[in-house]
């Protein structure tokens, strides 16, 4: 995955989900990856939502709203993941990962700005 941010934590943490999503799309129906996602990703969006609060970030509760929405989408996953079968898991993994690459090269890139913005790095 190219480079996602100039501020090295969101950029490696991006990069992190990404190779996490890949292991989903390669791994048998193993419910610990997925549990690996849900953690990971909840760490990532907390963090940039401590630095949305720090900073009062007006985009603020567009951007968690959106972190909610990957949320659920994971929970859900993790739901049913043991469940899966090899071709039912990959098109999700696929759908994650688009989601994913639109909110870091899109909105994700208004709050690199903005932290850039404010030398809060
Ligand atoms: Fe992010
Ligand atoms: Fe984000």
């Amino acid at each position: 995955m190219r480079k996602t941010s100039h501020i090295i934590w969101q950029d490696a943490q991006h990069q992190v989900l990404f190779e996490i999503l890949d292991l989903i799309k390669e791994s048998g129906p193993d419910s610990q990856v997925l549990l690996k996602l849900q953690d990971y990703t909840e760490n990532h969006f907390a963090l940039e939502e401590l630095y949305m609060a720090e900073l009062e970030f007006p985009g603020r509760d567009a951007h968690i709203e959106s972190h909610n929405r990957f949320r659920t989408e994971i929970d859900q996953l993790v739901g049913v993941g043991g469940q899966l079968d090899d071709q039912f898991r990959e098109i999700i993994a696929t759908f994650l990962t688009e989601w994913l690459t639109r909110h870091v090269f899109g909105i994700d890139k208004e709050l690199e700005d903005y932290i850039l913005q404010s030398d809060a790095r």
